[in-house]
C-alpha cells in the first residue's frame, strides 16, 4: 500500500469534516517543531544540550564555540513557542515550562486555537539516553476573547479538539487524535516527513502488564495498596494469574507501550504528593493522554472520576492518573470508589 504522509492524512481529515483548515495547519506546525526537537535530542552529547552541560547556579555554561548552552527542555520549549507564534493559527499557548500563557506577539497573525504543551516530558531521562517526548493539546479560544488569559484555558478535557504526543525513541513517532480514533505516524528521517504507520489503534481491554513507580508503595492510599498487592500476588492470589511490570519514568514511553501492546499506567495519589493533588499535570499530561487513550478504546481516570470530565481550576493543576486497558483501570478505580 502507498504510504500516507501526515499532510495527506490531515487533508483526508479535513475532507471528512473532522477538522478545519486552521487546525490542520496548526498540527503541521507542531509536527515541524517536533522534527526539530527530534534532531536536537538525537544529537545527544554532541549537541552540547544535555543536562550536565547546563550551567550550575547563576552561571550559564559555555560550550566550545563560546556559546551559552541551554538544556534540551528549554530549547524544546523555545522551538515550539517560536514555530507556533509565527504559524498564525493560535490565539495563545501555554507550556508546562512557563507560569503564565504566552500571548502571540502583535507582529504575527492570530488564530482561534489555544495550544498547551509539555515540550520535553521525562526530561530527567535525557542524560541517560532513554526515550523522552512532547505532549500537546488543542482547545478552541472562547468566542470574543482576543487576549486569552489562563482562565480561558481552563476547559475540561472533553473540550479538546486535538491531542497528541511525539516519542523521541529509537524511532520518532507521533500519536494523534481529533476525536475520531487514535493514529500513529513514524518519522521517515530520510524524507523528513511523518508517515502513517497505524490507523485506528485499539488498546486491548484486558492486560497482564502494569506500570507504576513501586518505590512509592508505602505512601499510597489503601485501595492502591490493595489493587497492586493483588497483582503482585500473581497466580496464587485473588487474580489467579501473574502480572508483569514496566516503568520507564517517561510518561510518553510508558503510554506508547500501552498504545502498542496494551497495559495500564498509574501515577496515584500518595502521602508525599497529596497536598499537590498528584504528580502529573492535568492540562499538559493527563488530559491529552486521556483523550488519546479513550479514542483507542482504553479508559483514563483519576482513580475516582473520568480525567476528561475534571473541571480544571488552574493551568498547572496536578491529578492522579490511571490509564490504559479498560478492565484494569475500571477495577483500580472501583477499589478507590468503594473505599471512599
Ligand atoms: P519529568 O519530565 O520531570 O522527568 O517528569 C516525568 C513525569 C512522567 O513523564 C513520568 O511518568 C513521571 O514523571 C515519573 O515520575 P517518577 O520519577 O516519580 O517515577
Amino acid at each position: 500500500m502507498k504510504p500516507v504522509s501526515l499532510i495527506q492524512f490531515l487533508i483526508e481529515e479535513r475532507r471528512a469534516g473532522h477538522i478545519n483548515a486552521e487546525l490542520s495547519l496548526l498540527i503541521e506546525v507542531v509536527a515541524r517543531a517536533c522534527k526539530r526537537i527530534s534532531v536536537a535530542t538525537n544529537k545527544g552529547a554532541l549537541g552540547g544540550v544535555l543536562g550536565m552541560a547546563a550551567g550550575e547556579g547563576d552561571a550559564a555554561s559555555i560550550n566550545v564555540q563560546g556559546e551559552a548552552q541551554k538544556k534540551l527542555d528549554v530549547i524544546s520549549n523555545e522551538i515550539l513557542l517560536e514555530a507556533n507564534a509565527w504559524g498564525g493559527h493560535l490565539a495563545a499557548c501555554a507550556s508546562e515550562e512557563m507560569e503564565d500563557p504566552q500571548p502571540i506577539p502583535d507582529m504575527y497573525p492570530k488564530g482561534n486555537h489555544l495550544l498547551l504543551f509539555d515540550p520535553l516530558d521525562g526530561s530527567s531521562n535525557i542524560d541517560v539516553n532513554i526515550s523522552v517526548g512532547t505532549i500537546f493539546s488543542v482547545l478552541r479560544c472562547p468566542d470574543g476573547v482576543t487576549e486569552p488569559k489562563a482562565e480561558h484555558f481552563l476547559q475540561a478535557g472533553t473540550e479538546q479538539l486535538a491531542a497528541g504526543y511525539v516519542v523521541y525513541g529509537p524511532a520518532t513517532v507521533m500519536v494523534l487524535t481529533f476525536g475520531h480514533g487514535t493514529h500513529e505516524f513514524t518519522l521517515d528521517r530520510e524524507v523528513g516527513s511523518f508517515v502513517l504507520s497505524r490507523r485506528d489503534i485499539r488498546i486491548p481491554e484486558a492486560t497482564g502488564e502494569f506500570a507504576i513507580n513501586m518505590s512509592n508503595q508505602r505512601h499510597w492510599e489503601a485501595p492502591m495498596q490493595r489493587y497492586v498487592g493483588e497483582l503482585l500476588a500473581g497466580k496464587d492470589g485473588p487474580r489467579g494469574r501473574d502480572f508483569n511490570m514496566r516503568w520507564v519514568a517517561s510518561m510518553v514511553a510508558d503510554v506508547h507501550r500501552i498504545i502498542t501492546r496494551g497495559g495500564v499506567f498509574f501515577y496515584p495519589l500518595d502521602a508525599k504528593i497529596k497536598a499537590k493533588g498528584g504528580k502529573l499535570r492535568l492540562m499538559y499530561e493527563a488530559n491529552p493522554m486521556a483523550f488519546i487513550v479513550e479514542q483507542a478504546g482504553g479508559a483514563a481516570t483519576t482513580g475516582r472520576e473520568r480525567i476528561l470530565g475534571v473541571q480544571p481550576n488552574g493551568l498547572h493543576q496536578r491529578v492522579p492518573v490511571f490509564l490504559g486497558s479498560r478492565e484494569e483501570v475500571e477495577r483500580a478505580t472501583h477499589y478507590h470508589r468503594e473505599a471512599d
